[in-house]
């Protein structure tokens, strides 16, 4: 755990000098906890990686809207990558500048068009599988509004990025981007839409990538798209080459910014274009700890489980990607190490955090950090079970603050029964 966000002082988790003990003390868990200071710094060593090329990190918002983290990387001169009006206008309130801003997703609606075209965004993924739709929808609304709107198409490269099959994207069986004849085709007719402009070509092959090929293959193929839509009169100034780059769940070694910006740059450093990054789980992961406390301990035909007070709806990855988390006890405890599910308080046989791990004796009451879940974590919470959402808190500095509480079951109830 040396080196990491999280780690030992004198037998006790922490980040930034803060005592995760010292939380659980006042405040009560689940929550999670995040680290602004070292998610400043990932984002500065990001950016300082692509110094040499113009560029612009736009932040997947996906991956956690939190405003507390989302403001810093703000005003750090980060952009944003959203994918519905919600996010676009967060992303405004927060004050992310429109020139800063790219709109994708799969199915964006006519209210959302709308809202990017009003907003000025820098350029609008197109990826629908009715891209002619698409495009003939956003040329009219922009047309209606007076404006041209930027756009650069989402190409589906067939690129294996080698991650679990729920996060490839650039796969030929995948859902997301438009085909490189059918992309072909419509860059050709780029004239024919008087109110979109075709600047941008843009690809995003997966997430959780752990190793550079497969993104630097992306670069490549991007780059050769730039040469040849230039070459039939595409004006095309930006290069989106999406985000997806891996983190080290295992607490293993994954490729740097560094190591990162060195398989990209080679393809598009000449091309004399402005580079575009959408960093999600790289920047906001390792900063996040998911906090729980044991229930109790029980024994099943001989397995070990430690039920603890979260569930599948705090934190589905687990149960969704089959993914792997480090979990660790606050308090380094000098007891024998016995290997012991940890489970959830949910009604799923999936609601699993951890199989078969090494934990000190633990008993009701021990509290236990899940690592790495600062992205796609509280962001893709729900109220399944009719359970309440936990908090989230950021530690700046030696302080740490909720920002924000956690749901209430009085709350929860009244929603159901529709009171306001
Ligand atoms: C279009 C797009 N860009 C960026 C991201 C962020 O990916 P990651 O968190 O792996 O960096 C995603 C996530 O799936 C995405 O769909």
């Amino acid at each position: 755990m040396r080196g990491d966000v999280f780690h030992y002082e004198g037998g006790h988790l922490a980040t930034e000098g803060v005592r995760l003990s010292d939380v659980t003390d006042t405040v009560p868990t689940p929550f999670y906890l995040y680290a602004v200071g070292p998610l400043v710094e990932r984002y500065r060593a990001l950016d300082r990686a692509f110094a040499n090329s113009r560029h612009l990190h736009c932040v997947a918002m996906k991956a956690n809207s939190q405003p507390a983290l989302l403001r810093p990387l703000a005003m750090e001169g980060a952009g944003a990558e959203v994918v519905s009006g919600a996010e676009l206008a967060l992303a405004l309130e927060l004050g992310f500048s429109p020139s800063r801003i790219v709109f994708s997703g799969v199915g964006k609606t006519e209210r959302e068009l709308v809202a990017g075209i009003r907003a000025g965004i820098r350029l609008f993924l197109v990826e629908s599988e009715a891209e002619l739709h698409v495009l003939d929808r956003l040329n009219a609304r922009a047309a209606a509004e007076g404006r041209r709107a930027p756009v650069a198409l989402r190409l589906n490269p067939d690129i294996d990025p080698k991650t679990h099959r729920h996060i490839a994207t650039g796969v030929s069986a995948a859902k997301f981007g438009v085909d490189p004849d059918t992309a072909r085709n419509l860059y050709r007719r780029h004239r024919e839409f008087s109110h979109l402009e075709f600047v941008g070509v843009h690809s995003h092959i997966g997430s959780q990538i752990t190793s550079v090929g497969p993104l630097s293959e992306n670069a490549r193929v991007l780059a050769s798209w730039v040469r040849e839509l230039r070459s039939v009169g595409v004006p095309i100034r930006y290069v989106d080459i999406g985000g997806g780059l891996g983190i080290p769940y295992y607490g293993d070694d994954t490729p740097g910014f560094t190591a990162y910006a060195e398989a990209m740059l080679p393809h598009l450093g000449d091309l004399d274009v402005e580079i575009l990054t959408e960093p999600g789980r790289v920047l906001l992961g390792p900063i996040g700890a998911f906090v729980v406390t044991v229930l109790y301990m029980k024994t099943v035909h001989g397995r070990n489980f430690a039920v603890v007070d979260a569930g599948l709806n705090d934190l589905i990855r687990p149960a969704l990607y089959d993914a792997f988390h480090r979990v660790v006890p606050l308090i380094d405890k000098d007891t024998p190490i016995s290997n012991v599910d940890v489970v959830g308080a949910v009604c799923e046989s999936s609601d699993v955090f951890a199989r078969d791990r090494e934990l000190p004796g633990l008993e009701r009451g021990d509290c236990l950090a899940i690592l790495d879940t600062g992205a796609y974590g509280f962001a893709m919470s729900s109220n399944y079970n009719l359970r309440p959402r936990p908090a989230e808190l950021v530690v700046d500095g030696a302080a740490y603050r909720i920002v924000r509480e956690a749901e209430t079951e009085a709350q929860l109830v009244a929603r159901e029964l529709g009171h306001r």
